[in-house]
């Protein structure tokens, strides 16, 4: 009998040869600055733990208290008998701190965009979709059964010319980008896009993965950076970067929302968020209504640190938000590169085709809030070490 399985072997050998293999750390220590990665002390450049959410006591105590008041799991999706009080809290909290109607909480940011765009159009209709979405947007995309045209990367001239030559060939549209492209660390032109939106009759999304927490004040996303409150449709969130937990959301018009508890399919047909998920996620969005300060020293600490790379003659890349691509280029040297820094004692991943385009290759560092001055220098220190050794700055 053959093996059915023998061509795996093939792919993932071909993977290896081709250096595309994905080699996967252990940590075991909790989130921060410093982590123990296979078995090692790192300085952590890697994580999306912008605020240091992930292993802050306030939110580790509302996990346990929801533990031991009800439990951990939610035992339905959301419309049998798996929405709890807690969700419920968390979606009017979220829905305050967005400053919009409504929001509905999913299992993840991956869940929130695979429910929201397929609920929003179909067959005859089309998304006109930035080339750099992220793969749950493409995903989410692909299921809608829609036509999709892809734009050059926040061209919005590009975009105005293929609004102008095929919107009318359509039914409903809608306009989907990243609002922080998580590569780059570039930032969606929102406003020209609104304003195409209005236009060419187009609805509007932005996933604010890696902008909510960071962008705009207190960390409320880049709706609010750009002063678009109530002028895009429809704003996707995870609770896995900034809000160090895990979860999704999508925030918007209360007719939206209201349309995704009767057919956003992972509301439907996916369990509910768990009971400390939840719990976590809600004490989290507390944090941030109440202070602007982990935000605050987490733009301190970006500005300090790009400054710092830029003057050592590195080239960072787009960037304007904390995720600071250190661009290389070519693919040997960024994963030679991103080898001597943790054999140095930091964690930094490098990223190469086919995440990013064959030569682009990059390092990329996440700044973080629970980043101390000394943490950034070691880095720096390890950075310009590096860089001098392997001939990219002088
Ligand atoms: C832009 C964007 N959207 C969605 C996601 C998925 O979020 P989650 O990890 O909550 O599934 C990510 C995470 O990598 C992301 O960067």
């Amino acid at each position: 009998m053959t093996d059915k399985l023998a061509w795996l072997d093939d792919a993932l050998r071909e993977l290896r040869e081709k250096k595309l293999y994905n080699t996967i750390r252990t940590i075991d220590s909790p989130q921060g600055a410093w982590l123990t990665v296979d078995g090692r002390q790192t300085l952590n450049f890697c994580s999306n733990n912008y605020l240091g959410l992930a292993n802050d006591v306030r939110l580790a105590q509302a996990a346990t208290d929801a533990i031991n008041r009800f439990g951990v799991g939610p035992g339905a999706v959301r419309t049998i008998a798996g929405t709890m009080s807690l969700h419920v809290e968390l979606e009017k909290r979220l829905a305050e701190f967005k400053e919009t109607e409504a929001a509905i909480a999913l299992q993840s940011g991956f869940s929130a965009n695979l429910a929201v765009i397929p609920a929003l159009v179909g067959r005859g209709d089309a998304v006109f979709s930035d080339e750099l979405n992220h793969a749950s947007i493409i995903d989410g995309c692909r299921l809608s059964r829609a036509d999709i045209i892809r734009y050059g990367h926040s061209d919005a001239a590009a975009l105005q010319a293929l609004l102008a030559e095929k919107r009318n060939q359509y039914n409903r549209a809608i306009i989907i980008t990243d609002g922080v492209f998580s590569m780059d660390g570039d930032i969606a032109p929102l406003p020209a896009l609104a304003d195409l939106a209005d236009e060419f009759s187009c609805m509007t999304m932005v996933d604010d993965a890696h902008g909510e927490g960071v962008m705009g004040h207190g960390g409320r996303g880049i709706v609010h950076h750009f002063n678009l409150q109530g002028r895009v449709d429809v704003e996707v969130g995870t609770m896995s970067k900034a809000f160090g937990v895990v979860g999704g959301y999508v925030a918007g018009k209360a007719a939206i929302v209201e349309w995704l508890h009767q057919r956003g399919r992972p509301f439907l047909f996916s369990s509910a968020m768990t009971v400390p998920d939840t719990a976590a996620c809600l004490a989290a969005v507390n944090i941030l209504k109440e202070s602007t300060q982990l935000v605050d020293r987490l733009w301190q600490n970006t500005r300090y640190f790009k400054e710092k790379m830029q003057a050592l003659g590195f080239d960072i890349g787009r960037s304007v938000t904390p995720i600071t691509p250190v661009m290389l280029k070519e693919e040997e040297l960024t994963q030679i590169f991103s080898r001597r820094l943790f054999e140095e004692g930091v964690f930094a991943t490098a990223i190469a085709y086919p995440t990013v385009p064959m030569g682009q290759a990059r390092i990329r560092v996440m700044i973080s809030t629970t980043h101390s001055q000394q943490d950034l220098d070691q880095g720096l220190e390890t950075f310009a070490r590096v860089g001098r050794e392997l001939g990219v700055i002088g």
